[in-house]
């Protein structure tokens, strides 16, 4: 995804830096463009070098013999159709006037108005100057139309004065953004079933085998598909995780629950994510009474657990499935593998031995697998970014099958 960054002429221009390095981190491409007042604060270079793309700062670059270019005359028009959101931080009293007025005297207010893509504004200024009525009248023009405003904070403000005025923190910015590109709801009318967490298999009454698996990927899934609009099924093992806002969730504790409780829900569905860390196996017998302990080696025998998803994907019919594979090695040809052989659409690959992935880490480092032959690595990512990345796919797929399926 492409963000344009306006940065304009403020002293909180240098954390616009900052930012550019946040949202790369967020895989997004930034492209930096700045106000003339902006650059008498920080310079086009250390933007240029962050974002290792050229720094755009005049709507008529001059060639080297002095005559405008036609080429960065129309830049703006290219930036405006290429950007899939147009970010302001700092944001001066000066452009959003400008913004709510419709000026367009240089680059950053040309673009805005030439694009359809969503607009985030981070102002910052002195208090007075945010209090002031010309600024809250045009916050309020600017709301109206859409614009997303992240409020400046409270704090002792650059010019010596307290008070709100100081740019909101980076990642309440970066926040905001994920937030207002993924404000669609492209699943809307669609029923996504998730699987999440480990199951519990008893050996008796008081004894079960089980694994790491936190739930907390399944979660970010679940609470993603029911923001994009999705009525969304949550079967969950046993996990210390707060239901999503607007997610229905079903507990159970062994892979045969879960199986069950997936045999009920796949039907209705259109959308299947099996994020959970099945038990691969269980005791053959659960032992009606607790063992006692003996001074004998003990020797229990397991079976396998149905696989849950194999067995879903013999009924699939139009339904788009979701595997997920924990790997320690080979990653991409036991994905590739495993995508076939599970009859999924879209496997996620992650390599649990590397540093911020896997259990019970906040970030996950994964590979997506699309039955159409793509391979998406994607860098080191908050659980509820790879989320978002994964119904993108899905969404893609979902797209590329109704092509292929309508009538020439
Ligand atoms: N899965 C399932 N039921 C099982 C086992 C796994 O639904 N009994 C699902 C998981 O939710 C996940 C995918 O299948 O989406 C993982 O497949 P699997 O082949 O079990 O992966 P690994 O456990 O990583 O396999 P292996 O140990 O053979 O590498």
């Amino acid at each position: 995804m492409r963000i344009t960054l306006g940065v304009t002429g403020g002293v909180a221009a240098y954390k616009a830096a900052e930012l550019v390095r946040l949202l790369q981190q967020d895989a997004f491409i930034v492209q930096v463009v700045m106000t003339r007042g902006a650059r008498e604060f920080i310079t086009p270079l250390t933007f240029a070098a962050l974002s290792g793309q050229k720094v755009i700062t005049d709507l008529f670059e001059k060639s080297s013999s002095g005559e405008a270019n036609l080429e960065s005359a129309i830049e703006h028009i290219a930036v405006a159709q290429r950007t899939d959101l147009l970010l302001v931080a700092p944001a001066t009293a000066d452009i959003l006037a400008k913004f709510a007025r419709g000026v367009a005297d240089d680059f950053l207010t040309t673009l805005y108005l030439a694009t359809t893509a969503p607009v985030v504004v981070a102002p910052a200024m002195n208090v007075n100057m945010w209090n002031h009525a010309a600024t809250q009248e045009n916050i309020q023009v600017l709301r109206a139309r859409g614009v997303k405003i992240v409020n400046p904070d409270e704090g002792y403000l650059a010019c010596g004065m307290t008070g709100a005025g100081r740019l909101a923190g980076q990642q309440e910015i970066v926040a905001a953004v994920r937030e207002t590109l993924y404000a669609q709801k492209d699943l809307c009318g669609q029923t996504v079933l998730v699987t999440a967490g480990p199951t519990c298999e008893d050996l008796d009454p008081v004894r079960y085998l089980t694994n790491r698996s936190s739930g907390k990927m399944g979660y970010a899934v679940a609470e993603a598909a029911a923001r994009r609009g999705a009525r969304v099924f949550l079967i969950s093992g046993p996990v210390s995780l707060e239901t999503p806002a607007g997610v229905e969730r079903i507990n159970i504790r062994t892979a045969e629950e879960m199986q069950r409780a997936v045999a009920q829900k796949f039907p209705g569905s259109s959308i299947a994510i099996f994020a959970a860390a099945v038990a691969d196996y269980r005791p053959t017998e659960m032992q009606p009474e607790k063992l006692k302990r003996n001074k004998e080696p003990l020797t229990i025998r397991l079976e396998p657990t149905p696989d849950i998803l194999a067995e879903a994907a013999r009924t699939k019919g139009d339904r788009l499935i979701v595997g997920f594979a924990a790997e320690t090695q080979n990653v991409a040809e036991n994905a590739r593998k495993k995508l076939a052989s599970k009859n999924a659409d879209l496997l996620v690959a992650n390599d649990v031995t590397a540093e911020g992935a896997g259990f019970d880490h906040d970030t996950n480092i994964v590979t997506l697998f699309s039955r159409d032959g793509r391979d998406l690595a994607l860098p080191k990512l908050s659980k509820s970014e790879v989320a978002q990345r994964i119904l993108d796919e899905v969404v893609r797929l979902r797209a590329l099958r109704n092509v292929q399926h309508s009538p020439v």
